[in-house]
Protein backbone atom coordinates (compact mmCIF):
# COMPACT_ATOMS: atom_id res chain seq x y z
CA UNK A 1 0.00 0.00 0.00
CA UNK A 2 2.94 2.38 -0.01
CA UNK A 3 3.97 2.46 -3.63
CA UNK A 4 4.03 6.00 -5.16
CA UNK A 5 0.54 6.80 -7.03
CA UNK A 6 0.91 7.56 -10.72
CA UNK A 7 1.64 11.31 -11.15
CA UNK A 8 -0.02 12.62 -14.17
CA UNK A 9 -0.69 16.06 -15.26
CA UNK A 10 -2.49 15.74 -18.69
CA UNK A 11 -6.29 15.80 -18.61
CA UNK A 12 -5.61 13.21 -22.00
CA UNK A 13 -3.63 10.56 -20.17
CA UNK A 14 -5.85 10.80 -16.88
CA UNK A 15 -8.85 9.76 -19.45
CA UNK A 16 -6.79 6.92 -21.10
CA UNK A 17 -5.75 5.32 -17.97
CA UNK A 18 -9.11 6.07 -16.30
CA UNK A 19 -10.93 4.28 -19.46
CA UNK A 20 -8.87 1.30 -19.34
CA UNK A 21 -9.87 0.71 -15.97
CA UNK A 22 -13.42 1.06 -16.65
CA UNK A 23 -12.86 -1.11 -19.43
CA UNK A 24 -12.04 -3.81 -16.76
CA UNK A 25 -14.83 -3.11 -14.69
CA UNK A 26 -13.01 -1.43 -12.28
CA UNK A 27 -14.79 1.71 -10.33
CA UNK A 28 -13.33 5.25 -9.43
CA UNK A 29 -13.35 6.87 -6.11
CA UNK A 30 -12.20 10.36 -6.54
CA UNK A 31 -10.88 12.93 -3.81
CA UNK A 32 -10.66 16.67 -5.25
CA UNK A 33 -8.11 18.47 -3.23
CA UNK A 34 -6.00 21.79 -3.98
CA UNK A 35 -2.88 19.85 -1.65
CA UNK A 36 -0.90 20.35 1.08
CA UNK A 37 -2.32 17.20 2.34
CA UNK A 38 -3.15 16.40 5.82
CA UNK A 39 -5.32 14.05 8.05
CA UNK A 40 -8.56 15.33 6.87
CA UNK A 41 -7.95 14.81 3.41
CA UNK A 42 -6.12 11.58 4.19
CA UNK A 43 -9.57 10.03 6.23
CA UNK A 44 -11.50 11.16 2.80
CA UNK A 45 -8.69 8.59 0.58
CA UNK A 46 -9.06 5.71 3.58
CA UNK A 47 -12.97 6.19 3.17
CA UNK A 48 -12.52 6.21 -1.11
CA UNK A 49 -9.47 3.53 -0.84
CA UNK A 50 -12.34 1.28 1.35
CA UNK A 51 -15.13 2.09 -1.16
CA UNK A 52 -13.43 1.89 -4.83
CA UNK A 53 -11.22 -0.55 -6.89
CA UNK A 54 -9.36 2.95 -7.95
CA UNK A 55 -8.34 5.82 -6.09
CA UNK A 56 -7.71 8.88 -8.02
CA UNK A 57 -6.82 12.54 -6.02
CA UNK A 58 -6.57 15.46 -7.50
CA UNK A 59 -4.57 17.96 -6.45
CA UNK A 60 -5.07 21.28 -8.21
CA UNK A 61 -5.14 25.06 -6.48
CA UNK A 62 -7.93 26.34 -8.60
CA UNK A 63 -7.73 30.19 -8.89
CA UNK A 64 -11.00 30.21 -10.18
CA UNK A 65 -12.31 29.77 -7.05
CA UNK A 66 -9.71 32.60 -5.58
CA UNK A 67 -11.30 36.14 -5.56
CA UNK A 68 -8.91 39.17 -6.78
CA UNK A 69 -7.73 39.87 -2.70
CA UNK A 70 -7.34 36.17 -1.61
CA UNK A 71 -4.77 33.74 -1.13
CA UNK A 72 -4.43 31.93 -4.66
CA UNK A 73 -0.43 33.04 -4.81
CA UNK A 74 0.35 32.03 -1.41
CA UNK A 75 -1.80 29.06 -1.11
CA UNK A 76 0.21 26.54 0.30
CA UNK A 77 1.82 23.95 -1.81
CA UNK A 78 4.15 21.02 -0.75
CA UNK A 79 3.62 17.84 -3.64
CA UNK A 80 6.73 15.42 -2.44
CA UNK A 81 4.79 15.84 0.53
CA UNK A 82 1.61 15.41 -0.41
CA UNK A 83 2.49 12.41 -2.66
CA UNK A 84 4.37 10.74 0.46
CA UNK A 85 0.69 11.43 1.97
CA UNK A 86 -1.13 9.67 -0.77
CA UNK A 87 0.89 6.48 -1.10
CA UNK A 88 0.60 5.92 2.69
CA UNK A 89 -2.89 5.94 1.89
CA UNK A 90 -2.89 3.73 -1.12
CA UNK A 91 -3.80 5.96 -3.77
CA UNK A 92 -3.60 4.33 -7.25
CA UNK A 93 -2.96 8.25 -9.44
CA UNK A 94 -2.90 11.43 -8.73
CA UNK A 95 -3.94 13.91 -11.02
CA UNK A 96 -1.35 16.97 -10.80
CA UNK A 97 -2.53 19.27 -13.77
CA UNK A 98 -0.92 23.18 -14.58
CA UNK A 99 -3.25 26.04 -14.67
CA UNK A 100 -2.80 26.18 -18.32
CA UNK A 101 -4.07 22.17 -18.93
CA UNK A 102 -7.32 23.15 -17.27
CA UNK A 103 -7.63 26.54 -18.28
CA UNK A 104 -5.77 26.60 -21.44
CA UNK A 105 -8.07 29.74 -22.33
CA UNK A 106 -10.47 32.29 -20.32
CA UNK A 107 -13.26 30.10 -19.65
CA UNK A 108 -16.58 30.91 -21.93
CA UNK A 109 -18.70 28.73 -20.33
CA UNK A 110 -18.63 28.13 -16.70
CA UNK A 111 -21.22 26.41 -13.62
CA UNK A 112 -23.56 29.05 -11.47
CA UNK A 113 -23.42 27.39 -8.16
CA UNK A 114 -26.72 29.15 -7.82
CA UNK A 115 -28.30 31.43 -4.97
CA UNK A 116 -26.99 29.37 -2.43
CA UNK A 117 -23.56 30.26 -3.68
CA UNK A 118 -24.19 33.97 -2.22
CA UNK A 119 -24.59 33.36 0.85
CA UNK A 120 -22.54 32.68 4.31
CA UNK A 121 -19.18 32.18 2.68
CA UNK A 122 -20.42 33.51 -0.54
CA UNK A 123 -21.17 36.86 0.92
CA UNK A 124 -18.09 37.26 2.10
CA UNK A 125 -16.32 35.56 -1.19
CA UNK A 126 -18.09 36.24 -3.78
CA UNK A 127 -17.63 33.98 -6.96
CA UNK A 128 -16.17 31.13 -4.78
CA UNK A 129 -18.41 28.74 -5.35
CA UNK A 130 -19.23 29.88 -8.81
CA UNK A 131 -15.08 28.61 -9.19
CA UNK A 132 -15.96 25.35 -7.30
CA UNK A 133 -18.89 24.10 -8.94
CA UNK A 134 -16.76 24.96 -12.70
CA UNK A 135 -13.21 22.96 -11.84
CA UNK A 136 -15.31 20.19 -9.89
CA UNK A 137 -17.34 19.83 -13.51
CA UNK A 138 -14.36 19.88 -15.65
CA UNK A 139 -12.92 17.39 -12.63
CA UNK A 140 -15.92 14.96 -13.25
CA UNK A 141 -16.14 15.17 -16.94
CA UNK A 142 -12.49 14.42 -17.23
CA UNK A 143 -12.29 11.29 -14.21
CA UNK A 144 -15.37 10.17 -14.85
CA UNK A 145 -15.71 8.99 -10.92
CA UNK A 146 -18.55 6.49 -9.49
CA UNK A 147 -18.11 7.97 -6.40
CA UNK A 148 -16.85 11.61 -5.15
CA UNK A 149 -15.96 12.29 -1.28
CA UNK A 150 -15.94 15.40 -0.03
CA UNK A 151 -15.19 17.33 4.06
CA UNK A 152 -18.51 18.43 5.96
CA UNK A 153 -15.52 20.73 7.11
CA UNK A 154 -16.83 22.63 4.13
CA UNK A 155 -20.52 21.88 5.07
CA UNK A 156 -21.91 24.51 2.55
CA UNK A 157 -19.49 23.34 -0.13
CA UNK A 158 -21.09 20.07 0.13
CA UNK A 159 -24.42 20.77 -0.26
CA UNK A 160 -23.51 22.85 -3.55
CA UNK A 161 -21.29 19.66 -4.67
CA UNK A 162 -24.69 17.32 -4.03
CA UNK A 163 -26.90 20.05 -6.23
CA UNK A 164 -24.36 20.23 -8.64
CA UNK A 165 -24.53 16.70 -9.43
CA UNK A 166 -27.97 16.76 -8.96
CA UNK A 167 -28.78 19.50 -11.33
CA UNK A 168 -26.49 18.60 -14.05
CA UNK A 169 -26.76 14.77 -13.95
CA UNK A 170 -23.69 13.55 -13.27
CA UNK A 171 -23.59 10.01 -12.77
CA UNK A 172 -21.62 10.06 -9.74
CA UNK A 173 -22.78 9.74 -5.54
CA UNK A 174 -21.36 12.90 -3.50
CA UNK A 175 -20.23 11.29 -0.05
CA UNK A 176 -19.92 13.79 2.91
CA UNK A 177 -16.95 12.46 5.52
CA UNK A 178 -16.67 13.51 8.80
CA UNK A 179 -14.71 16.89 9.97
CA UNK A 180 -10.97 15.70 11.29
CA UNK A 181 -9.70 18.00 14.21
CA UNK A 182 -7.12 18.16 16.02
CA UNK A 183 -6.88 17.46 19.91
CA UNK A 184 -7.79 20.59 20.79
CA UNK A 185 -10.93 20.88 18.79
CA UNK A 186 -9.40 23.28 16.01
CA UNK A 187 -10.91 21.49 12.53
CA UNK A 188 -7.82 20.55 10.42
CA UNK A 189 -7.18 23.43 7.41
CA UNK A 190 -4.41 23.45 4.82
CA UNK A 191 -4.68 27.34 6.02
CA UNK A 192 -3.88 26.33 9.95
CA UNK A 193 -0.14 27.08 8.53
CA UNK A 194 -0.57 30.92 8.09
CA UNK A 195 -1.56 30.66 12.29
CA UNK A 196 1.53 31.91 14.50
CA UNK A 197 1.30 29.83 17.98
CA UNK A 198 -0.67 32.64 19.73
CA UNK A 199 -3.46 32.57 17.04
CA UNK A 200 -3.27 28.96 16.66
CA UNK A 201 -4.27 28.85 20.54
CA UNK A 202 -7.16 31.57 19.86
CA UNK A 203 -8.29 29.82 16.74
CA UNK A 204 -10.02 26.98 19.25
CA UNK A 205 -12.64 29.59 20.00
CA UNK A 206 -14.81 28.53 16.92
CA UNK A 207 -14.77 25.00 17.92
CA UNK A 208 -15.78 26.61 21.32
CA UNK A 209 -18.35 28.96 20.18
CA UNK A 210 -20.25 25.86 18.10
CA UNK A 211 -20.08 23.60 21.43
CA UNK A 212 -21.56 26.80 23.60
CA UNK A 213 -24.63 26.60 20.17
CA UNK A 214 -25.29 23.04 20.66
CA UNK A 215 -25.48 22.70 24.37
CA UNK A 216 -28.23 25.86 24.24
CA UNK A 217 -29.82 23.58 21.57
CA UNK A 218 -29.81 20.34 23.47
CA UNK A 219 -30.88 22.02 27.09
CA UNK A 220 -33.70 23.14 25.09
CA UNK A 221 -33.32 26.25 23.33
CA UNK A 222 -35.18 26.82 20.39
CA UNK A 223 -34.39 29.96 19.24
CA UNK A 224 -31.83 29.54 16.19
CA UNK A 225 -31.65 33.45 16.56
CA UNK A 226 -30.29 33.48 20.19
CA UNK A 227 -28.03 30.14 19.35
CA UNK A 228 -26.40 32.53 16.47
CA UNK A 229 -26.24 35.63 19.20
CA UNK A 230 -24.60 33.19 21.82
CA UNK A 231 -21.86 31.72 19.01
CA UNK A 232 -21.17 35.78 17.86
CA UNK A 233 -20.57 36.88 21.49
CA UNK A 234 -18.30 34.02 22.23
CA UNK A 235 -16.37 34.86 19.21
CA UNK A 236 -16.44 38.28 20.18
CA UNK A 237 -14.40 37.55 23.39
CA UNK A 238 -11.29 36.31 21.52
CA UNK A 239 -9.18 39.66 20.82
CA UNK A 240 -7.43 37.38 17.99
CA UNK A 241 -11.08 36.45 16.23
CA UNK A 242 -12.71 39.00 13.60
CA UNK A 243 -16.06 37.58 13.40
CA UNK A 244 -17.33 36.82 9.62
CA UNK A 245 -20.35 35.08 10.81
CA UNK A 246 -21.89 32.47 13.16
CA UNK A 247 -25.60 31.41 12.44
CA UNK A 248 -28.16 28.42 12.59
CA UNK A 249 -29.41 27.55 9.67
CA UNK A 250 -30.98 24.45 7.55
CA UNK A 251 -28.96 21.84 6.83
CA UNK A 252 -30.24 21.48 3.92
CA UNK A 253 -30.85 25.22 2.78
CA UNK A 254 -28.81 26.87 4.44
CA UNK A 255 -31.78 29.24 5.47
CA UNK A 256 -32.00 30.72 8.82
CA UNK A 257 -34.50 28.61 10.73
CA UNK A 258 -36.61 30.53 13.19
CA UNK A 259 -37.38 27.52 15.23
CA UNK A 260 -34.87 25.19 15.46
CA UNK A 261 -37.53 22.11 15.37
CA UNK A 262 -34.87 19.51 13.59
CA UNK A 263 -30.96 19.39 12.69
CA UNK A 264 -29.99 22.13 12.07
CA UNK A 265 -26.40 23.07 11.16
CA UNK A 266 -24.53 25.58 13.07
CA UNK A 267 -21.97 27.75 11.04
CA UNK A 268 -19.32 29.94 11.99
CA UNK A 269 -16.29 31.86 10.31
CA UNK A 270 -13.75 34.00 11.38
CA UNK A 271 -10.35 35.67 10.52
CA UNK A 272 -7.26 34.93 12.66
CA UNK A 273 -4.44 36.87 11.94
CA UNK A 274 -4.07 35.72 8.11
CA UNK A 275 -6.14 32.60 8.18
CA UNK A 276 -9.63 33.29 7.63
CA UNK A 277 -11.08 30.09 9.13
CA UNK A 278 -14.47 28.34 8.94
CA UNK A 279 -16.29 25.15 11.28
CA UNK A 280 -19.44 23.89 11.28
CA UNK A 281 -21.57 21.47 13.64
CA UNK A 282 -24.93 19.30 12.73
CA UNK A 283 -26.72 19.49 15.54
CA UNK A 284 -30.18 17.41 16.32
CA UNK A 285 -31.86 19.39 18.99
CA UNK A 286 -33.94 16.12 19.82
CA UNK A 287 -30.89 14.32 20.79
CA UNK A 288 -27.81 15.29 22.93
CA UNK A 289 -25.51 12.39 21.62
CA UNK A 290 -26.08 14.26 18.19
CA UNK A 291 -24.76 17.59 19.49
CA UNK A 292 -21.99 15.89 21.06
CA UNK A 293 -20.62 14.11 18.27
CA UNK A 294 -21.82 15.74 15.80
CA UNK A 295 -21.94 12.76 13.40
CA UNK A 296 -25.19 10.84 13.18
CA UNK A 297 -27.80 13.84 13.15
CA UNK A 298 -25.02 15.15 10.24
CA UNK A 299 -25.31 11.94 8.13
CA UNK A 300 -28.95 12.25 8.50
CA UNK A 301 -29.06 15.72 7.40
CA UNK A 302 -25.50 16.88 5.61
CA UNK A 303 -25.69 13.47 3.27
CA UNK A 304 -29.35 14.10 2.14
CA UNK A 305 -28.95 17.61 0.54
P1 LIG B 1 -9.37 21.44 -0.05
O1 LIG B 1 -9.55 22.62 0.85
O2 LIG B 1 -7.99 20.95 -0.33
O3 LIG B 1 -10.21 20.26 0.53
C1 LIG B 1 -10.33 19.04 -0.16
C2 LIG B 1 -11.39 18.20 0.54
O4 LIG B 1 -10.96 17.89 1.86
C3 LIG B 1 -12.72 18.95 0.67
O5 LIG B 1 -13.80 18.08 0.37
C4 LIG B 1 -12.72 19.38 2.13
O6 LIG B 1 -14.01 19.53 2.68
C5 LIG B 1 -11.99 18.20 2.77
N1 LIG B 1 -11.45 18.59 4.08
C6 LIG B 1 -10.68 19.67 4.37
N2 LIG B 1 -10.41 19.72 5.70
C7 LIG B 1 -11.04 18.65 6.26
C8 LIG B 1 -11.14 18.15 7.60
N3 LIG B 1 -10.57 18.77 8.64
N4 LIG B 1 -11.87 17.02 7.81
C9 LIG B 1 -12.47 16.38 6.75
N5 LIG B 1 -12.40 16.80 5.48
C10 LIG B 1 -11.69 17.92 5.22
O7 LIG B 1 -12.21 21.98 -0.84
C11 LIG B 1 -11.34 22.12 -1.69
O8 LIG B 1 -10.03 21.76 -1.50
C12 LIG B 1 -11.64 22.71 -3.07
O9 LIG B 1 -12.68 23.63 -2.96
C13 LIG B 1 -11.99 21.64 -4.13
C14 LIG B 1 -13.24 20.85 -3.77
C15 LIG B 1 -10.80 20.68 -4.33
C16 LIG B 1 -12.26 22.34 -5.50
O10 LIG B 1 -11.17 23.08 -5.90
Amino acid sequence: MTARPRVIERIAELRVTLDGERANGRRVGFVPTMGFLHAGHASLMRRARHENDVVLVSIFVNPLQFGPKEDFAAYPRDLERDLAICAREGVDVVFHPTVDEMYPEPMKVTVSAGEIGTILEGRTRPGHFDGVATVVSKLFNIAGPSRAYFGEKDAQQLVVIKRLARSLDFPVEVIGCPTVREPDGLAMSSRNIYLEPTERRAATVLKTALDRGARLLTDGERSGAKVGEAMRETIAGEPLATLDYAVCVDPVSLDEPAEADGPVLLAVAARVGKARLIDNMTVSPASSRDARTGTSASEASITKG
